[in-house]
């Protein structure tokens, strides 16, 4: 990605205090884009250390009446050219042991809040006249992996709605793509998947690692860019070939 790519242009991230948000909170910026930040959590701080001016919500997106009213706010001050949908939960377990209200919660932030937000930035993404939306997916939501019925199934759905958003948008000039990650090398990710589980992990996957965050957040800056205009509905898998086989 040239530097001052995203001159000019303003990327709406979610979940941007998370390890993949920070590192796409840093891409962007260092390409030259304006930031708004969205989190459960107060993320004003990372603004603090980016080149730029960016600025911060704290939004929950299992809110649709707080979406409706953040995401309004943000257009109306900073319009908006790119939408990352990337804050998720994960519960993981067998499926017969989940509450009902995990399974709720999980499809809520992973599935339903993506639509919610892609919705309430169309206007902004209409008007940009080449809105970009990106959702960050994952190969639970490709493959059947132990353990991840309710992620497996948010993440799932999440492709389905990228597919039926970028038929439906492309009238308006928007593409909707995902990016599903293996695991990533977040601080939180290294914590679950240390010693000897997370060496298991790495042989299963043909390129011997896991992902790095900053990979993650290339393949979104791609799927953003000018250069990707006729790439729309895809879900570009980030996993050294995990699913391939
Ligand atoms: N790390 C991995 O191994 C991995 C692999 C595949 C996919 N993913 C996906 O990548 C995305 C980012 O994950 P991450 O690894 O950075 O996780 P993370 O937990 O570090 O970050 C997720 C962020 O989302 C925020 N969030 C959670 N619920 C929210 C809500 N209701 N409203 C607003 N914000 C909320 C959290 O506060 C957090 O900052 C997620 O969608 C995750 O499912 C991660």
């Amino acid at each position: 990605m040239s530097e001052g790519e995203y001159t000019g242009k303003t990327v709406l991230i979610t979940g941007a205090a998370g390890g993949i948000g920070t590192a796409m909170a840093k891409a962007y910026a260092g390409a030259g884009a304006s930031l708004a930040f969205v989190d459960i959590a107060d993320c004003t701080g990372i603004c603090d250390d980016l080149p730029g001016s960016h600025s911060a919500w704290q939004l929950d997106i299992s809110d649709p009446d707080a979406i409706e009213a953040t995401v309004s706010e943000i257009g109306g001050r900073m319009g908006i050219d790119v939408l990352i949908n990337n804050a998720g939960f994960g519960v993981v377990g067998a499926a017969d042991t989940f509450s009902v209200e995990e399974w709720d919660r999980t499809l809520k932030i992973n599935l339903r809040g993506p639509w919610l937000m892609s919705r309430a930035a169309l206007p902004y993404l209409k008007a940009s006249g080449s809105g970009r939306i990106v959702n960050i997916a994952s190969q639970a939501g490709v493959i059947a992996l132990l353990e991840h019925a309710a992620y497996g199934a948010s993440k799932a759905g999440l492709i389905n709605l990228t597919k039926v958003l970028a038929i439906e948008w492309a009238k308006y000039g928007i593409t909707v793509n995902a990016v599903s990650p293996t695991v990533v090398e977040t601080p939180m990710a290294l914590v679950g998947w240390a010693g000897e589980k997370g060496e298991k992990a790495r042989q299963e996957i043909p390129v011997g690692r896991f992902a790095r965050p900053d990979e993650i957040a290339s393949a979104a800056m791609y799927l953003s860019s000018a250069q990707a205009g006729i790439v729309t509905g895809e879900n570009l898998v980030v996993d050294g070939g995990f699913t391939i086989r």
